[in-house]
């Protein structure tokens, strides 16, 4: 008999609703939350681009205040998947003519919006605006601080890889713009939470000041930090956020610590490629190495950005427990 995908869905979320209402940082994020985005999220993605019904009636908008192509477009085609109605508004909107964030979003919010997903150049404003609006908030990055649907959906391409339900005993080592770097900011947290060992390695002037307290290892030499390691995850070098000034040149610093062949083969055998996107064929990464090496798990990243964003809309936005907005208010 053919599996009806919505009876399998709603059979594996059992009745849970996640511990958060808003999404703007991986430390609100439990290991219960993870078993259950992790076990939909598998689900979601072995469905492909089904259509579901379960967001019929509500209603997204995307804010995006700073570019974007696949964070964007994903949680736009998610809610689309799940029968969501759906905005997108940003750097065309009417802050362009100085409208506060604040008033923007609380505009927005009179429309009665199940999601609100806000990125911003500036840090803290994902938080902010949960604090004032009755909708859920899902923080898809700001500025320097948190990205994290990024670290959800790259903790599960690193978890299915490895075939494992944490990260014990396995070693991530991040390369490149640690300091202007939002997916850093959520990946570590994630990687902690579920046990891995954290590698950091680049130029000096990448590491933020007293980041070592955070329990990982600074490297200087990007060789030294590749041995072994299980994931190898490059950065881009965010020039938008004035990277260019901490390096001498973006060929030196490819040449210094961008991935090629030779570096990826000092991982481990079952090393696995990451990069958050937008890549930087060349300075970041050695363009081969994107397009062709198995190894590289970058598509595989965007493929599960979907699944773990029409999880996360299907919880925050179809809510099992009645009580929304008295949830918002604790
Ligand atoms: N990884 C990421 O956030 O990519 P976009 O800027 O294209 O959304």
């Amino acid at each position: 008999m053919a599996i009806d995908p919505e009876k399998d869905l709603i059979e594996t979320r059992a009745g849970r609703d996640t511990s958060f209402f808003d999404l703007v940082s991986i430390d609100s994020v439990t290991p219960q939350d993870m078993e259950l985005i992790f076990a939909l999220a598998r689900k979601f993605r072995s469905y492909g681009t089904h259509k579901f019904s379960f967001n019929k009636g509500c209603s997204l908008v995307n804010a995006f205040f700073e570019s974007s192509t696949r964070t964007m477009a994903s949680f736009d085609l998610s809610a689309k998947q799940l029968s969501m109605d759906t905005s997108n508004v940003g750097s065309n909107s009417s802050t362009t003519k100085g409208e506060s964030y604040l008033d923007t979003a609380e505009t927005l919010d009179s429309y009665n919006l199940k999601i609100l997903v806000v990125r911003a150049r500036e840090a803290g404003v994902p938080e902010f605006l949960a604090r004032h609006v009755q909708t859920s908030v899902i923080n898809a990055g700001d500025g320097w601080h948190e990205h994290p649907t990024q670290a959800l959906l790259d903790a599960l391409t690193m978890l299915d890889h490895f075939k494992g339900a944490d990260l014990k005993g396995r070693t991530v080592t991040i390369v490149g713009d640690i300091l202007h770097s939002r997916v850093f900011g959520s990946l570590s947290r994630i990687l902690k939470k579920l046990g891995a060992t954290i590698r950091v390695a680049g130029p000096e002037t990448f590491f933020p000041a007293h980041v070592e307290n955070f329990g990982l290892t600074l490297h200087h030499k990007v060789d030294e930090a590749l041995e072994g390691a299980h994931v190898v995850y490059a950065l881009r070098v965010q020039e938008e956020r004035g990277a260019g000034g901490f390096i001498p040149t973006a060929r030196e610093y490819s040449k210094m610590y961008g991935i090629s062949k030779r570096r990826l083969d000092l991982a481990a055998k079952d090393a696995i490629l990451m990069h958050p996107g937008p890549v930087r064929r060349d300075i970041d990464v050695h363009s081969a190495l994107v397009s062709v090496d198995e190894r590289a798990h970058i598509l595989q990243q965007v493929e599960n950005g979907m699944a773990i964003r029409k999880t996360l809309l299907w919880l925050l936005g179809n809510r099992t427990d009645s009580s929304i907005k008295e949830f918002k208010r604790k």
